[in-house]
């Protein structure tokens, strides 16, 4: 038993030391054109999915998904320059987007799987280590991101031309 138990120990100390040295000694790629394996892609999504399920708490506004916040959700969605990664209606995503890992989805595939609350946490907070950002940091009120939020869950039956005119006129923040 104390033999057994001394090996294990052993071993521990022995894999502890070996990771040690794969990934302070710089063997681990941090590149960004490096594959996750299979596991790690699936084990961070189920717990990105369960941390935002917990997290989102908040009630959207009482007005919420009526045309004219949709309208300025639209706007706003222009102006804080998420087309830029996401795309838009009749918007091209900027050529950077394909080198970000993990990439970020279209979301109009994405705005019937998340709830209000969903939505509002993730464009509120971002998502860590990944290039989604936080946009209560870049200065977004709660007001904003919840028509952005209205916006969103109206993608999928969004015409090019009319994000076009609900976004027209859009400067995008600095
Ligand atoms: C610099 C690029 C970038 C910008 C700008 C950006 N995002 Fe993202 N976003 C990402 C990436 C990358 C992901 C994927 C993160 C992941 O896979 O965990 C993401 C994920 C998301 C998700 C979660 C999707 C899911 O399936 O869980 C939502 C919602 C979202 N973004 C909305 C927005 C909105 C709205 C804006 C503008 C206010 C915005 N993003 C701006 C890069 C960006």
């Amino acid at each position: 038993m104390r033999f057994f138990l001394a090996a294990i120990g052993a071993l521990a100390i022995i894999v502890g030391l070996g990771c040690a040295a794969f990934f302070f000694g710089g063997f681990y790629s941090v590149a960004g054109t490096s594959d996750d394996p299979a596991a790690v892609t699936w084990a961070l999504t189920r717990v990105r999915a369960a941390s935002i399920e917990r997290h989102a708490n908040d009630k959207p506004p009482a007005s919420f998904g009526d045309d004219a916040m949709v309208r300025k959700g639209a706007m706003t969605y222009a102006s804080y320059g998420c087309a830029n990664c996401h795309g838009a209606p009749g918007v091209k995503w900027l050529k950077y987007s394909e080198g970000l890992h993990p990439d970020p989805p279209d979301l109009k595939d994405v705005a019937g799987e998340l709830s209000p609350a969903e939505l509002f946490w993730v464009v509120k907070n971002g998502i860590n280590m990944t290039g989604m950002p936080s946009f209560a940091q870049a200065g977004a009120s709660d007001d904003e991101i919840w028509s952005i939020v209205a916006f969103v869950k109206k993608l999928p039956g969004t015409s090019e031309a009319d994000y076009k005119s609900w976004s027209s006129g859009a400067q995008l923040k600095q």
